[in-house]
Order: structure tokens, then sequence, then C-alpha cells
């Protein structure tokens, strides 16, 4: 896979990959395999020197900047926690939206000079936090945040938020919204020189317009949930 023209597209498991699959059916670079049933994590597309790479998203920005992918598709709260990874975010593909919020029971932000976060997105909560002159104690949580501040385990928390009902359901308010996030395309520095005929031709068939000229009605807002 290392010819000039040949190029290995990395996408994440999950709801955007579900979303993203049916528009690649739809271009010159739809999988070959039945990704439904395939174990396989390399699947050949119907463009010769194209494959898809299915990973989970947090490891999409290792790959690219590695050289191992060539573009990928990932999250803007993932990029924000990797931002010391080398790769060029070509576009914004206009999925998965939804935003970064600070979320607790009440206002925290009156008063307390230091507070206990619960978040997976340790370095954009610390960011914030000292952006607000407050000192946070991380508490690195993989999911399921809303629960922390039930328990004591917090005071509050810094997670995604769509539709805000994990956050009622829990007893908490959104209290401040920290960066709006969705679907992000990246590439390998090196790559976009090497192989920029391809990677045109990618983004080409990717681009915003072009999603949205075949986007199902409905809304599918964070990480592509129906709503
Ligand atoms: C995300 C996020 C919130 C929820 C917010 O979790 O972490 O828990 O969605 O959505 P809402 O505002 O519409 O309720 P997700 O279900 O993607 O799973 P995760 O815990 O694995 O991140």
């Amino acid at each position: 896979m290392n010819k000039p023209n040949s190029l290995i597209l990395a996408l994440p498991k999950g709801r955007v990959y579900e979303d993203f699959i049916p528009l690649l059916e739809k271009t010159q670079f739809a999988i070959k395999d039945d990704v439904k049933k395939s174990r396989k994590m390399l699947l050949d597309t119907k463009h010769p020197s194209v494959k898809v790479l299915i990973i989970r998203g947090w490891d999409v920005p290792t790959y690219i900047t590695s050289g191992a992918a060539h573009i990928g598709i990932v999250g803007k709260d993932i990029l924000m926690e990797k931002e010391e990874e080398e790769f060029v975010e070509l576009a914004d593909l206009g999925l998965g939206k939804c935003r970064l919020s600070l979320a607790g029971y009440e206002d925290v932000l009156t008063g307390s000079a230091r507070l206990k976060i619960a978040t997976k997105y340790p370095k954009s909560s610390t960011k914030f936090m000292n952006s607000i002159g407050i000192q946070p104690e991380i508490i690195y949580l993989n999911g399921a945040q809303e629960i922390a501040p039930v328990l004591g385990l917090s005071d509050a928390i810094i997670d995604l938020v769509d539709t805000g009902k994990t956050l009622t359901a829990n007893g908490l308010k959104e209290i401040k919204i920290i960066a709006d996030i969705s679907t992000r395309l990246i590439a390998n520095k090196a790559s976009m020189k090497t192989k920029s005929t391809i990677i045109n031709e990618i983004m080409e068939a990717v681009s915003y317009t072009h999603l949205r000229a075949h986007e199902t009605p409905e809304h599918r807002g964070c990480r592509g949930r129906l709503v």
C-alpha cells in the first residue's frame, strides 16, 4: 500500500461509521466486503488502490500521524485531545454534530477555586478550567460520566451533549458550552504531498456538499444518534 497512488482510509467503529458506509456506497470507494459480517479490519473498496481500515475513533489520529493510514474520519472531541500529534484537518463533514460542555447539579463556577471534574477529555477539560481560573482535579472515566456527580465522585462533568436527555435523566444541567463538535476528515502531512491526487478524489467524493446531497432525511445528532 505504499505506492504513490494507493491509500488507506481509517474509519472509526460505531455510529458515525454506520452513517458513513452508506454514503461511501454511492461513490467509487464503496466497500466490497460485507461490513456487517466481515471481521476483517482492512477492507477492499471498488477502487483498486484504496482500502478502508476499521479501528477505534481514539486510535485514528495515531494511525494517521504515523502514516500507517493516510486519511481518516474522526470527531473533533478526539482531535482536541490529540493536538500534539501531526495531522492536517481537511474538512468538517458536518456529521455527528454535538457540543463539549461542562455540566453539574448547579452552576459550580460560582465560588470554587478547585473542582473535581469527571471526564474522558482531560486535556480539553484542564485547558478550559484553567482559562476560567479554576484548578481542576481530573477524574478520568471512560464513559457514563453523568453518574459521577450523582454518587459524589466529582463536582461536575465535561462531556459531549446533544439532546441533553442523558443530563436531564441524571438530574444534571448544562452549565457552559466549551466547544462545538463534529466529524472531521484528517490526513497524514507527508501523504498530502505524495498522494495528493487520490486524496483530492476522496475529498471530492466525501465533501460536505456531496454528503448533504445524499443525506438521509432524519437529523443525526451526536455520534450519529437518531433524534
Ligand atoms: C454520548 C455522551 C453522552 C451522550 C449525550 O455518549 O458521552 O453520554 O452521548 O447525548 P444526549 O445529550 O443526546 O443525551 P454515547 O452514547 O455516545 O456513549 P459513550 O458513553 O460511549 O461516549
